[in-house]
């Protein structure tokens, strides 16, 4: 991630203001401070305490909308398929299933979660290397869009099964088009090096091998490249040329061929790095696999769901170290772990309308984790802030709540959604009773 390179005296932090400008769905009040939507945070704070993790109704709508406006305007016929990982919250699901959006699952808890939110079996796709066999009886009991499968061992295990159960599965090849997509080495999942999907030049003999098989009728390909690719546009044409090539190959040899499955992985500006539009992305799926005539689906998680999310959190307490300040808040890596496990750049404001003018010098953001990795920015341009005082962590909606834990024992955040002026807690703050219940004792430590 361009993110994730060192910062130089030549390349400074955006400011407060520039931070706030690419972001419309936030403004600055001059006695009300940081607001999402017609939402002042310190009321939210109030509600719900802190952290607690802010979604915007309002930006989920904008986003899923000027996708598919892309997708359109480029003569695409396009089904976006959410990557539900990205955010499991229902209440997002919701949001984007109103916008009409299918979802792409990968366990079992989140094909439960899209279809709990109201997400129809018929627009649900279920993705991942390692399905379960319970997991793929449930997705034929669902009777879902469509199961990408990733090996030649899934496609045995998926037929047999599909066969017993007396159901036909409607499968999609994930193909690895062994290209690279510049972006963070622990989420590239296209080179040949990755465990993801079976090697381009496999794919038209396992394809044929599906056609074969009674329990399966194959319906498409698919790739997915990686996630964060902010380098432009090169990797996804080279994956999506390789996909045009096996399609034409397939045709040739008598294989149907429905649809094309994109894939996800568009990146997002957390920064200032340069960020590919929709428009460039619907450009290069029509430039490479227009020519097929065939409907595309898209996997979008973190493009949709990102920069409507924010993490909120206090100040405990700021601390002069020996040699740097520190600003210690009552979030941590276990909440948004983004920071600690990808080095990931991560815009923190503070909330208060005096804070956000006062004037500011370097301090390290950390969280009360026993752990150095536990530290949100160092040397990050901040005012001196009190403790109580707020601050919101910027595009935390995708990959944020939904990787959280309860390292330290320490709760899973609330949950707000945003919507215009009216707002509510979604997911409630989770109870010391919670965290601690499904432990048990065994018999012979209480005696
Ligand atoms: N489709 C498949 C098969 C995927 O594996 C993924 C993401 C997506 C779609 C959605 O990708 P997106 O549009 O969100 O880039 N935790 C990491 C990101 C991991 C992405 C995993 N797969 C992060 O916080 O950066």
């Amino acid at each position: 991630m361009a993110s994730a390179l060192p910062i130089t005296p030549t390349d400074p932090d955006p400011s407060f203001a520039e931070l706030l400008a690419g972001r419309p769905h936030l403004s600055m009040h001059a006695l009300d401070g940081l607001m999402v939507e017609g939402v002042p945070l310190h009321r939210v704070a109030a509600l719900a305490g802190t952290p607690t993790w802010v979604t915007s109704a309002g930006a989920l709508r904008r986003r899923a909308r000027a996708l598919k406006a892309a997708l359109a305007a480029a003569g695409l016929q396009a089904g976006i398929h959410y990557a539900v990982k990205a955010n499991t919250g229902l209440a997002v699901l919701r949001v984007l299933a109103a916008e009409g959006l299918g979802a792409d699952v990968v366990s079992e808890g989140e094909l439960r979660a899209a279809r709990a939110a109201g997400i129809p079996a018929a627009a649900i796709v279920f993705s991942g290397v390692g399905k379960t066999e319970r997991e793929l009886r449930l997705a034929l009991a669902e009777d879902i869009a469509q199961i990408n499968v990733e090996s030649a061992e899934e496609v045995e295990m998926l037929s047999a099964l599909a066969t017993t159960l007396g159901r036909v599965a409607r499968v999609a090849l994930r193909v690895n088009p062994d290209v690279d997509a510049k972006t963070h080495a622990k989420i590239t999942t296209g080179r040949s090096e990755n465990k993801f999907g079976v090697a381009i030049d496999d794919a038209p003999a396992l394809y044929a091998r599906m056609a074969a098989l009674p329990g399966l009728e194959p319906v498409g390909v698919a790739t997915h490249i990686g996630s964060q690719i902010t380098s432009g546009m090169a990797a996804y044409r080279a994956a999506y040329v390789r996909l045009a090539e096996l399609v034409q190959a397939l045709r040739l040899a008598g294989l149907p061929v429905k649809h094309v499955d994109c894939g996800g992985g568009l990146g997002i500006p957390y920064r200032d790095e340069p960020a590919p539009s929709p428009e460039a992305l619907a450009g290069a799926i029509k430039a490479t696999l227009g020519g097929l005539g065939l409907p595309v689906m898209l996997e979008p998680g973190r493009w949709i769901a990102g920069p409507p999310g924010l993490l909120l959190a206090s100040v405990v307490l700021q601390k002069q170290g020996a040699a740097r300040r520190f600003l210690v808040l009552d979030a941590a890596m276990n909440d948004l772990v983004r920071p600690a496990m990808y080095e990931a750049w991560h815009g923190i404001l503070p909330v208060s309308p005096v804070d956000f003018v006062a004037p500011v010098g370097p301090a390290d953001v950390v969280g009360p984790v026993c752990e150095t990795g536990d530290t949100f920015a160092r040397g990050r341009a901040m005012p001196s802030l009190s403790p109580g005082a707020l601050v919101a962590f910027l595009d935390a909606g995708a990959y944020g709540a939904a990787m959280s834990s309860t390292y330290n024992m320490r709760p899973l955040a609330a949950e707000v959604l945003v919507d215009g002026d009216r707002f509510a807690v979604v997911r409630e703050r989770q109870s010391y009773a919670a965290l601690l219940g499904d432990q048990r004792l065994p018999d012979w430590l209480t005696e």
